[in-house]
């Protein structure tokens, strides 16, 4: 009997630690043992954070332990009082354990103190993000899977800890609308969330923000719904309407003069960024008539669909997130997440939105991450729209609904992403939509619910590849999280397609009907570019400079912004279609110039260089022109 209890406690242990890409998986923190001892000390400083309103800050813990160890580690918990969270077991065969709760974060105590194994004596510095809860660290013996807490210190706390953080911008529903969706600690029975916003130097507006939420019972296993579950807060979304276009008319000063600026298009982008930005900041109004407010933030409205200006738009898929401190080292994720955080950044006045297709933060059910992800990426999703698509990673689960029967959402089927980022789809769990940027129109499909003809999301695809003006909007993308049309990386040659299963076969017709452009992927955790190909054929030569009639779309594996790149070789095979490879962390930025001109530029994270081109020189007449299976049928009549 005894023994099948084991047997049982270690399948679920082995259920809670799904893909391996979560560093706070490895913490076997529901076999933790209680050993408190009065030799031990742990303090950390300062005990407020954020008196200035910072939302980050660095805090120095000093430790000491008689006995030290090489696997000794330090877990920051939050809220501070993690050894009171009650949880219950699995099964009824299973005992609760003594911590019901995972650290959000970790670190060795030897790392960066050569002389602990010796003097015991040791201290660290780690970030913290304003995430509406106290903190404490934990000192622990015993290494990550027999962990043996040792002593607890004094609760550090940020000065308001539910303070409106972290704004995401996303294109809204229509042209002229932004959202901000922001996290806060206030539910709207204690305060009304709400942004004031206009124009640079202008009148002020306020507009109304709706509250979401969602709880323990709505993650689908573990460790969401056990030891990985931290509240999310409260998740605002406003919604910026009749916003004007960034460069035809703008808003000027408080005169609303329209007008047109005639100059190189560079320049004109450049004013525009300087001068013609829209300011905000998150409010929540408390009911004794006091508000609250966040730091003032800046962005500049989406053009017109069609609206012929400079537009730039960054691409990849599986970034995750990383820790500036270097606590939860595992698997290699520091360097590249960073990295493209960082030159995105750098890059930022030269960027109008970003387009992240799944794979978002690999929390894999540890909740707690949705927070330090967005406290990451908030440079740049406060002041460009930030679009995310869905993978594996946010929604497959077993039983749910997902096309992938496996554990990679680590219990989360989706909640977190749909509710923490918005996205201007009809129904936000099913994650697929259409987004126009000026020149461009973006058709983000979901590949963890099905996409083949027949299907919801087939309709959806063909539809936001139809409707579209190519005379007007001539830049026709499609977008996945998994590989729907073409990449040479082992693990899809082994699955003898090069393909995900199912993935092209009725989509290229879609594709080649409706002359797509670009189609661009994830999950593979590399870079690859293909000649125009269609059905695993070369239509044209793979070149760095493409002009005239579409003949066939190019497909773009830019998966590696981030998440280890250490299973994502490519085949040694001599693929025909694949024209450019690179094995190491990157993104994409297409520039258009006009309806005529697209530049494409892959990006090393590293260094921000540009490691692979291309150009496309089309204009309306070759958009029309015939090729292979793209053109209806005609008359002879005449
Ligand atoms: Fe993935």
């Amino acid at each position: 009997m005894r023994l099948w209890l084991v047997v049982i406690w270690l399948f679920v242990c082995a259920a809670a630690l799904p893909g391996g890409e979560q560093p706070l998986s490895r913490i076997a923190i529901e076999n933790t043992t209680l050993a408190i001892d009065d030799s031990v000390h742990i303090k950390a400083s300062p005990l407020v954070l954020g008196l200035k309103g910072e939302n980050s800050e660095w805090v120095e813990v000093e430790f000491f332990h008689p006995n030290p160890s090489d696997d000794d580690w330090i877990g920051v918990f939050s809220p501070a009082n993690f050894s009171g969270a009650i949880c219950d077991p699995e099964n009824e065969w299973q005992q609760p354990p003594v911590l019901c709760t995972a650290p959000i974060k970790y670190q060795f105590a030897k790392f960066k103190n050569d002389g602990y194994n010796r003097s015991g004596k040791g201290n660290l510095k780690l970030q913290l993000i304003n995430q509406r809860e106290d903190f404490s660290f934990a000192l622990f013996s015993g290494g990550l899977l027999k962990p043996k807490l040792i002593a607890v210190s004094n609760m550090v706390t940020f000065a308001n800890p539910k303070a409106p953080v972290y704004p995401r911008l996303a294109q809204g529903k229509s042209w002229d609308e932004m959202t901000i969706t922001w996290t806060s600690g206030y539910n709207i029975k204690e305060a009304v969330p709400f942004v004031e916003w206009g124009a640079k130097g202008g009148p002020r507006f306020l507009s109304p923000a709706g509250t979401l939420s969602f709880n323990r019972n709505s993650m689908c296993g573990a460790p969401a719904r056990t030891v990985g579950w931290r509240h999310p807060g409260y998740i605002h979304t406003s919604f910026l309407k009749d916003l004007w276009p960034d460069s035809k008319c703008v808003v000027y000063l408080v005169s609303l003069t329209c007008f047109e600026i005639v100059m190189h298009p560079a320049t004109k982008k450049w004013l525009l960024n300087f001068f013609f930005r829209y300011t905000y900041r998150l409010g929540h109004r408390l009911p004794n008539g006091t508000q609250v407010w966040s730091k003032i933030y800046s962005f500049k409205a989406s053009p017109y669909p069609g609206q012929d200006s400079l537009q730039q738009i960054v691409i990849f898929g599986d970034m995750g997130k990383a820790e500036a401190d270097g606590s939860n080292e595992f698997n290699d994720f520091q360097p590249g997440s960073l990295n493209t955080t960082n030159q995105i950044i750098r890059d930022l006045k030269n960027i109008d939105m970003v387009l992240h297709i799944g794979d978002i933060c690999y929390a894999n059910g540890y909740l707690s991450q949705w927070d330090q992800f967005t406290s990451q990426i908030e440079p740049i999703a406060s002041t460009v729209p930030y679009m995310i698509g869905s993978g594996n990673h946010e929604r497959d689960w077993p039983g749910t609904g997902s096309f992938y029967g496996n554990l990679d959402s680590g219990g989360e089927c989706g909640v977190p992403a749909q509710t923490v980022f918005y996205t201007p789809a009809e129904n936000r769990a099913k994650f697929w939509y259409a987004t126009d940027y000026g020149m461009f129109r973006f058709c983000i499909a979901n590949t963890e619910e099905d996409w083949r003809p027949g299907t919801e999301q087939y309709k959806f695809i063909e539809q936001c590849l139809s409707s579209v003006d190519r005379q007007k909007q001539p830049w026709l993308i499609f977008l996945a999280h998994r590989v729907l049309g073409y990449s040479s990386c082992t693990y899809y040659e082994t699955e003898g397609t090069f393909e995900e299963p199912m993935g092209r076969e009725a989509l290229q017709e879609l594709w080649q009907k409706y002359k797509v452009d670009l189609a661009f992927y994830g999950h593979v955790h590399n870079y690859e570019r293909t000649c125009p190909v269609y059905q695993s054929q070369c239509v044209v030569d793979a070149s760095d400079h493409y002009s005239g009639p579409f003949k066939a779309t190019t497909h773009v594996v830019v998966g590696g912004a981030g998440a280890s790149i250490a299973d994502s070789a490519f085949t040694t095979s001599n693929i025909q279609w694949s024209h450019f490879r690179d094995f190491d962390f990157g993104f994409v930025k297409l520039t258009a110039f006009n309806q005529s001109s697209l530049l494409f530029e892959y990006k090393k994270s590293h260094d921000g260089n540009v490691y692979d081109h291309f150009t496309i020189s089309r204009d309306y007449r070759d958009v029309l022109a015939c090729s292979i299976d793209n053109c209806p049928r005609t008359t002879l009549a005449s």
